[in-house]
């Protein structure tokens, strides 16, 4: 039994697996609609969710499944203190598989350790979020056509944001790949992310503040959102939220095969006269989420179409 806690519990082939079974879903939606007939997915959520919480259901309903769970974690038992532990062993009593969303980092974890039926983290803190990196990874071979030999700017809240962490472990495993830092000084890259992952893997990258004067090396710019919730005052989150914001004058010296992705929810950090330019593949990263997802639902399961 298998769970995904962090992107590295996937093997590269087993990434390629996935990226090629999402595919062929994309291909054939009629193979796998009801792959997982009788089997039920249970969305744990005890943080906010658009994307991520739906995009799950709609893979498990449109594998033929069912869905159970909450989406406020206000209306579960967790209201009355009960632990991460006890809640998994409920709940695998009536689902097939979890998806977990925590606010606290290593939840899903534990939750893991627990559970008799696979656990997937759909975002722990600010810690990791490996399924949007499906989503993210899936996009950029549907993109670019390749996952190696691209340098990659992140930009924006790369302290608390769990997407890039997760993005930066995942392509910091292929070839010939660099990393472009952009955030304001209080923002940067955690020090474990630095160290065992960039470091360890000897991947060339640099840190900035300047959006402008990176864009011209870039073949994939990844904005963030300033974490907002992970602040620990509003002041700070005020100074900062509008540190970057995208806009079509921007990308003028930008490359003319560039992607820009976010893992949204945006608040001001794309200018929304962006959305229209056709190097603007955010609502795009949705969609494949929802396609990597059912092939992940499929892996754990073990069900084979
Ligand atoms: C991200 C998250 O929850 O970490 N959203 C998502 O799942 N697509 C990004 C964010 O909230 O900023």
């Amino acid at each position: 039994m298998r769970s995904l806690i962090d992107i590295t519990d996937l093997s590269l082939a087993e990434l390629d697996s996935l990226i090629a079974t999402a595919q062929d879903i994309i291909a054939h939606p009629e193979k796998y609609a009801e792959a997982c007939h009788g089997k039920k997915l249970a969305t744990l959520f005890y943080e906010p969710s658009t994307r991520t919480r739906l995009s799950f259901e709609s893979a498990m309903l449109e594998l033929g499944g069912s869905v159970i769970g909450f989406s406020d974690a206000g209306n579960s038992s967790a209201a009355k203190g009960e632990s991460v532990a006890d809640t998994v062993r409920t709940v695998e009593c009536f689902a097939d598989i979890v998806a977990m969303r925590h606010f606290k980092e290593g939840a899903p974890l534990v939750a893991s350790t627990f559970a008799h039926i696979p656990v997937i983290n759909a975002g722990d803190g600010g810690h990791n979020h490996p399924t949007q990196t499906l989503a993210d990874l899936l996009t950029i071979q549907r993109e670019k056509g390749r996952l190696d030999t691209l340098t990659i700017g992140c930009c924006g809240d790369l302290k608390f944001g769990r997407t890039v962490h997760s993005l930066i472990s995942a392509m910091s495993r292929y070839e010939n790949i660099r990393f472009v830092l952009i955030s304001p000084e209080e923002l940067r890259i955690p020090e474990n992310v630095r160290s065992e992952i960039l470091d360890r893997r000897h991947i060339p990258y640099e840190e900035t503040t300047d959006l402008e004067g990176a864009m011209p090396k870039l073949d994939i710019l990844y904005m963030t959102r300033v974490q907002r919730e992970r602040f620990f005052n509003e002041a700070d989150y005020l100074r900062l939220k509008d540190s970057y914001i995208l806009t079509p004058e921007k990308l003028k010296t930008a490359k003319s095969d560039l992607i820009v992705m976010h893992p949204l929810p945006r608040v001001n950090e794309i200018s929304t006269a962006v959305d229209s330019d056709p190097r603007a593949c955010y609502f795009k990263q949705v969609l494949n989420g929802k396609y990597i997802r059912m092939a992940l639902i499929l892996m754990l399961l073990e069900v084979t179409v």
